[in-house]
């Protein structure tokens, strides 16, 4: 019957869900701010329609958040189901085969910036729910928070949490923001990565000079720049800042297996990415360098003559953003502490260095000993006919760690997306199929939940 109604409406799922993408509700960018609105006042006329009642744009500092709730019965468990209707820049334009903000199907793919990353994936809950709304399937009570800020840190949501417990009681956080295996291993993901997100910027001469004139007499803060990131990593791919690992969690002999017990494949891994070899920190496998060890990456480095033909000059200035993934139980505030005072320590006295952090967030490992968890599994189980597997997702969901603490809440993150599917890059996609297996595991998620 589900199914039924899946095949049924597909295609007037998929028209409702182009309609929201066509909205570019790009947080990062102040031009995009009525969009980032109209974004959310489309979900939440399409939450009312699906049949959620009171359902409200909440005002932030920042983009507004998306509420909505169907209370059955006060004496029944509920589920507050959370996601973002922001998206990502799409830039570099140049590189998308078909427009980012004009979705189109190919090879059963949906092309356009936040088809995974997150509107699609929020889209199976409100599909899911007009389903269950429809079928008269809903036993439990459903709460809807759907933020306008997740990609870029959050902080309002934060607030809006702690100003917020009593309305955001629940038993358990859902949440579909992450990714599977694949869809013959189906997976659930057990643990978010944390993150500080740093800027800095080197400052050598007062002005920008003739490389001829004065190179060679005086520091370069390109060169100076680079010199410092490069030192940052030692021979064994080890971060080289003071106490980064002292906290960080070891796993056990039997944690270690049960990881990379999941399915991987290093070639396709490397066909994939068009890389000849990969590279990382010494000891570890690729599912736990990526899972449960910390990092340190360059994200964007510029300063100097990047335009057209060749400007010779020894550049006043230099800056580069670098993200640390964090990993349990590193701690986000105390990672940028040692991160600036080490930048510090390392800078020569030929130029002045601004540390700046940007957001950051704590890392998060979620119950797999919990009913609700057991429910998912259970969904994925049904739907797939098999057992999904646990994994360590390397990306950030700041808020989880907050539910946790703010709420007292486990989070399942019951994710449909492939970590193929370009989230963040040109060429976005999300598997047709995907959205609608998504959509059915939700709905055996709540029919396993209210048992
Ligand atoms: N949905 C992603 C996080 C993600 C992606 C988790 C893939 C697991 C697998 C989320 O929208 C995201 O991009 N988060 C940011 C952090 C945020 C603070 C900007 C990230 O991970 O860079
Ligand atoms: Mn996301
Ligand atoms: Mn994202």
């Amino acid at each position: 019957m589900i199914k039924e109604y899946i095949t049924t409406n597909n295609k007037r799922f998929l028209d409702e869900l182009f309609d929201w993408l066509r909205i570019p509700s790009i947080s990062a960018d102040s031009k995009y701010k009525p969009d980032v609105r109209r974004a959310a006042e489309y979900l939440h006329n399409k939450l009312r329609e699906a049949g959620v009642d009171k359902v409200e744009i909440c005002e932030t500092k920042g983009h507004p958040i998306v509420y909505g709730e169907k209370i059955i019965d006060p004496g029944k468990p509920t589920v507050l189901v959370y996601g973002h209707y922001d998206v990502q820049p799409p830039d570099p334009l140049a590189l998308w085969t078909t427009p980012p903000f004009e979705p189109q199907v190919r090879d059963e793919k949906i092309f356009a910036r936040g088809s995974c990353d997150d509107k699609g994936q929020v889209y199976m809950h409100v599909k899911a729910f007009e389903i269950m709304s429809k079928l008269n399937l809903l036993t439990c009570n459903v709460k809807f928070m759907v933020e306008g800020e997740e990609e870029v840190g959050s902080d309002n949501l934060a607030e809006f949490v702690k100003a917020n417990k009593q309305k955001l009681k629940a038993d358990v956080i859902l949440i579909s923001d992450t990714a599977l295996i694949s869809l013959e291993h189906p997976s659930i993901t057990t643990g978010l990565r944390g993150l500080s997100y740093m800027e800095v910027e080197v400052t050598g001469p007062n002005r920008d000079l003739h490389s001829g004139v004065y190179g060679g007499a005086v520091a370069n803060p390109v060169n100076v720049l680079c010199e410092m990131i490069a030192s940052l990593h030692d021979a064994d791919g080890r971060v080289t800042i003071p106490g980064f690992y002292d906290k960080v969690a070891s796993l056990s002999a039997a944690e270690r297996t049960a990881l990379n017990a999941a399915p991987f494949d290093l070639n396709d891994y490397k066909r994939d990415l068009d890389i000849a070899e990969i590279k990382g920190e010494k000891g570890f496998t690729t599912l736990e360098r990526t899972g449960v060890r910390p990092t340190l990456d360059v994200n964007g480095i510029w300063g100097g003559y990047i335009g057209e033909g060749a400007k010779t000059v020894l550049p006043s200035k230099a800056s580069a953003k670098i993200s640390m993934r964090l990993v349990p139980n590193q701690i986000s505030s105390e990672i940028t502490k040692l991160f600036t005072d080490h930048i510090k320590s390392i800078a020569p006295s030929t130029v002045k260095v601004k540390v700046t952090p940007h957001h950051g967030g704590e890392p998060a490992v979620t119950s797999t000993d919990s009913q609700p968890f057991r429910a998912a599994a259970a969904a994925f189980r049904d739907v797939f006919g098999k057992e999904p597997i646990p994994t360590r997702d390397g990306g950030s969901i700041p808020i989880v760690a907050l539910f946790k603490k703010e709420l007292g809440l486990d989070t399942v993150l019951m994710g449909f997306g492939f970590d193929s599917d370009a989230i963040h890059s040109p060429n976005e996609h999300f598997g047709v199929k995907n959205f609608n297996l998504g959509i059915e595991t939700i709905v055996a998620f709540y029919k396993h939940f209210s048992r």
